[in-house]
């Protein structure tokens, strides 16, 4: 039998959230704030997890599918302890400790826990509760202490002036042996201000078994920042994000300005590449070494080689990026788009479902979609790939070493043999075979004396 297990409170309704999502679903630095507590209860030893559901639970229940962790309903809130209790059934043959956090409560980190966990079981505790002191303790439940010994934990609701001015509270997360507290929750009752069962008279019960009990004061009270309102979701991802970039500045990045550089937590970002500020990265997007990337350029979820120079305002969707690519001012890679190497896709060029292999280019203004491109190829200036006729895409395919002349148009689906030339101004709508020159100009007109009888204005 494991001798750990957590269960996580997560079905209260987040009211002062005002949203339709379910509160603990909003997005911290690119997960939902839920999933921080999962993760640092695993990361500190937890396997077997239970999450309390209850408001939008459907929601949270599909959210949880990717976790591996158990679901537990709660249909109506009664309160914390009765939350709790609801996870009793699944741990019915659990007696080791029982790691209680709050879904809500987003920045406690797994050293934390491991902490917690190692003073509960040196201490052979009861109920270890991990505190913190504020300076504003308001609206959090009170500490009421005896030396060492928790005597109870008063809620704002229910405390008194004395209890009111102390300023070690609650933080929501314990450690309780799993026996004692099931044994001791459906006595609790709900005699008091809210009415409701709550959790934190588990500590003066235990007092009053003569059982032991223990907290633990956080060193950074910020890792108790719980989320109840949108102020505080703003301040818990500004606390992330800043988690996240001294990872990845302590990991050899730079990081012109820490403040407004916006990486989700899931990203990777070789040494000695360089952000500047305004970058925003997110989804699993992994960076090489040595990489620039500028201001105002977004990426999400690509894989970006080493030495790849992202410029200004550039916008990478689910692309891949090889070695030494240029892009950028004002670029869009859109996904599929996949550069093998040394490329370059300069301003106003947009790619989608393409790929260029080593050395091929776009310098400006130019749509490539559907396409696949050989090796050196260079596309000149304004050149299209018209890949739909209204109802199905075509595919453009361009072997190696091919120049585009400027404002050319390749109506697909067309297949352009290596080594040819497509003359400026052309529109391709027929293959060309390799080492031909192709091109469909209108001829020109020339109609002399034409501007003396048509003058712009009646003189
Ligand atoms: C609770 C504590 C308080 C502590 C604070 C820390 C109690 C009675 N009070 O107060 O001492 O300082 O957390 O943030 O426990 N939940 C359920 N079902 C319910 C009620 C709540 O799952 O019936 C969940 C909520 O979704 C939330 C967590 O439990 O994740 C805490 O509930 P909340 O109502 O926010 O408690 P607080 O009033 O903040
Ligand atoms: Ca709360």
């Amino acid at each position: 039998m494991e001798d750990l297990a957590a269960v996580v409170l997560a079905a209260g309704k987040g009211t002062r959230m005002k949203s339709e999502r379910a509160k603990v679903l909003h997005d911290i630095a690119g997960q939902p704030l839920l999933f921080y507590p999962i993760q640092a209860a695993k990361e500190a030893g937890c396997e077997k997890i239970s999450v309390v559901i209850g408001h939008q639970g459907a929601e949270v229940e599909t959210a949880l599918s990717e976790l591996s962790v158990n679901c537990v309903w709660q249909t109506e809130q009664l309160g914390t302890g009765h939350a709790l209790l609801c996870a009793k059934k699944q741990l019915e043959e659990f007696t080791g400790a029982l790691l209680l956090l709050c879904g809500d409560v987003p920045l406690l980190r797994a050293e934390t826990i491991s902490q917690l966990l190692a003073l509960h079981r040196t201490e052979k505790a009861a109920v270890t509760v991990l505190t913190a002191r504020l300076e504003n303790p308001q609206g959090y439940g009170r500490i009421v202490r005896e030396g060492e010994t928790v005597c109870g934990i008063v809620e704002e609701k229910d405390a008194d002036e004395t209890q009111r001015a102390i300023c070690e509270v609650n933080t929501g997360t314990y450690v309780f042996d799993a026996a004692f507290v099931f044994s001791v929750l459906p006595q609790l009752g709900k005699e008091n201000a809210q009415g409701e069962y709550y959790l934190t008279d588990v500590l003066a019960a235990a007092v009053a078994a003569g059982y032991k009990t223990r907290a633990l004061c956080l060193e950074d009270s910020n890792e108790a920042l719980g989320i109840n309102d949108r102020v505080q979701l703003a301040e818990a991802s500004r606390l992330m994000r800043q988690r996240i970039n001294q990872r990845l500045m302590l990991g050899g990045v730079t990081l012109v300005d820490p403040a407004t550089t916006y990486v989700d937590f899931e990203v990777e970002v070789g040494s000695d590449s360089l952000l500047y500020p305004g970058v925003i990265i997110s989804g699993n997007t992994r960076i090489g070494h040595n990489c620039i990337v500028e201001t105002g350029v977004q990426i999400d979820s690509a894989q970006i080689a080493d030495r790849v120079h992202l410029k200004n305002g550039s916008v990478i969707e689910e692309a891949r990026i090889g070695n030494d690519c240029k892009v950028g001012p004002m670029a869009h890679l859109r996904p599929g788009t996949e550069l093998l190497g040394d490329n370059k896709i300069g301003n106003f060029v947009e790619t989608k479902k393409a790929r260029l292999e080593e050395k091929s280019q776009a310098s400006h203004l130019t749509y490539i979609g559907d396409a696949e491109v050989g090796k050196n190829v260079n596309f000149g200036c304004g050149t299209i790939t018209c890949n739909y006729d209204g109802v199905n895409k075509h595919k453009t395919i361009i072997e190696d070493d091919v120049f585009v002349g400027s404002d050319t148009q390749f109506i697909a689906p067309v297949r352009i043999g290596r080594n040819s030339l497509i003359a400026a101004g052309s529109t391709i709508t027929k293959d060309v075979p390799a080492d031909s020159l192709a091109l469909s100009r209108a001829p020109q007109k020339v109609i002399d004396g034409w501007r003396l009888k048509h003058p712009l204005k009646k003189k």
